[in-house]
């Protein structure tokens, strides 16, 4: 036992090989004992982390006599003002200093209910970022428009604002910036495109609950911002979602829409009933969001804390660069990305990096891929409904100009990321991680063969 922590404490200390080896000097034995006690756990090492990960989600049992009030009380369906839904709605609002919320059944509907009322209709066009979440994809499908994708910075994984105002036509009528993994987009250039084209500007902030830019929250940088509260999210719920913003008016009409069109507050429609939907959440979900809120504070800032280490750390090891955040922004990592150059660790491929760095023990993946060209978009635009209203020469330039995302190719080939439990672990776990990194590194020619 003793002799293997020694050893363990060795291998911890002497990352990079070289170190080590002078420590132990130059004896036959010690080095070859160095060399197998570093050796990467993909080639039958020992893994640099051992202890698991936390679990996700995460929950108080003080936290449960509350849903259990919701079930005796009878009162379920939030279609009516008040209850547990409206208290949850007021709290959301004011964590983000927004002037109001509306809560949904989830992100996607959050999405689509503000796409509605900021005048989305079918036959438009919705700049969109392709490097995000499906969803982001099928809410601009769903109402029958063309999601045109801007191209994704890859300094920043986010839309680049220079490569927005070339894909505006005469039929866009909206900016769908995605603040992925919780980093704010570069949002002063976005919104000054859409003023200067008249466009709206959704926000999906389905993965950036507390994101900040130049000191305002996301969800709260647009005209309306959507958040998700579905399972793997920081304030999780299942599946749940809300919409936020500062113009009372377009509040009450998403509350409209999402509560079947009956009038709201200033909205009072067309008569008593509006176009609408029922996207409402259940006083279940939002008695739980509720109570989830001062975690959602307590675990993003210790999850910044270890990104911001781990940034720190990453920056030292060669061919594995953080991702850039806009000037005086600050992330919340949904999940912690960072490019990987394979050039730098003798030509190891990415999926053979990210084997390797799971065997040392961290589970990682690769984010999103190019899902453009997973067959969604072809299947709409062939289809009845998306032929009626486009020309065929526009829908032949759009399939084509899938093709100029250099930017956005690149950054699904390059990126690595972890998920965000790993950033609920302790400091000593983000030393593992970089030590994993550095381990990998260290015996990339040997990984290669
Ligand atoms: C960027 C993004 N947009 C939209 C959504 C859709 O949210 P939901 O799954 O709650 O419908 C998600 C959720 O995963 C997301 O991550």
């Amino acid at each position: 036992m003793k002799n293997d922590l020694t050893r363990r404490a060795f291998v911890r200390n002497a990352a990079a090989g070289s170190a080590a080896l002078t420590w132990l000097g130059a004896g036959r034995a010690p080095t070859v004992f160095a060399a197998e006690a570093n050796k990467p756990a993909l080639l039958g090492g020992t893994p640099v982390h051992k202890g698991g990960w936390p679990k996700w989600p995460q929950w108080d049992e003080s936290w449960e006599p509350e849903i259990v009030d919701v079930l005796r009380s009878g009162r379920w369906c939030s279609s009516g003002s008040g209850g547990r839904a409206a208290e949850f709605e007021e709290a959301y609002a004011k964590l983000l200093g927004a002037k109001g919320c509306v809560s949904t059944a989830s992100g996607t509907t959050a999405l689509l209910t503000a796409l509605h009322v900021t005048g989305v209709d079918a036959g438009d066009e919705v700049i969109t970022s392709p490097y995000t979440f499906i969803a982001t994809y099928n809410v601009c499908l769903m109402h029958r428009t063309l999601p045109v994708f801007a191209d994704t910075d890859p300094a920043t994984l986010t839309m680049d604002p220079a490569s927005i105002e070339s894909r505006i036509t005469d039929r866009t009528r909206a900016i769908l910036p995605v603040h992925i993994y919780g980093m704010p987009c570069d949002m002063d250039p976005i919104n000054a495109i859409a003023k200067k084209h008249d466009l709206a500007v959704v926000e999906d902030a389905c993965q950036a609950w507390l994101g900040e830019y130049q000191g305002q929250k996301c969800g709260t940088l647009g005209d309306l911002g959507c958040f998700s509260f579905q399972n793997s999210k920081h304030i999780p719920v299942g599946d749940g979602g809300a919409i936020t913003g500062n113009n009372q008016e377009l509040l009450d009409r998403c509350w409209s829409y999402h509560n079947c069109g009956r009038a709201h507050g200033t909205f009072k429609g067309s008569g008593s009933f509006s176009r609408g939907t029922n996207f409402r959440m259940m006083h279940y979900a939002a008695a739980l969001l509720h109570q989830e809120i001062d975690k959602l504070v307590t675990d993003t800032k210790r999850r910044q804390e270890n990104a911001d280490y781990l940034t720190a750390g990453l920056r030292e090891i060669p061919g594995v660069e953080p991702v850039r955040l806009p000037e005086n922004s600050r992330a919340v990592w949904h999940l912690f990305a960072f490019r990987y150059d394979a050039n730098q660790f003798h030509g190891l491929s990415r999926g053979k990096f990210m084997a390797a760095l799971r065997a040392e023990g961290v589970p990682c993946g690769g984010g999103y891929h190019e899902q453009y060209y997973d067959g969604l978009l072809d299947e709409a635009i062939a289809s009845r409904g998306f032929q009626r209203l486009f020309s065929a020469e526009r829908l032949k330039a759009y399939r084509d100009s899938l093709e100029e995302l250099k930017g956005n190719k690149q950054v699904c080939a390059t990126t690595v990321a972890v998920f965000q439990t790993l950033l609920l672990a302790d400091r000593s776990d983000m030393d593992h991680i970089l030590e994993a990194i550095r381990k990998i590194h260290a015996h990339s020619a040997a990984l290669v063969t």
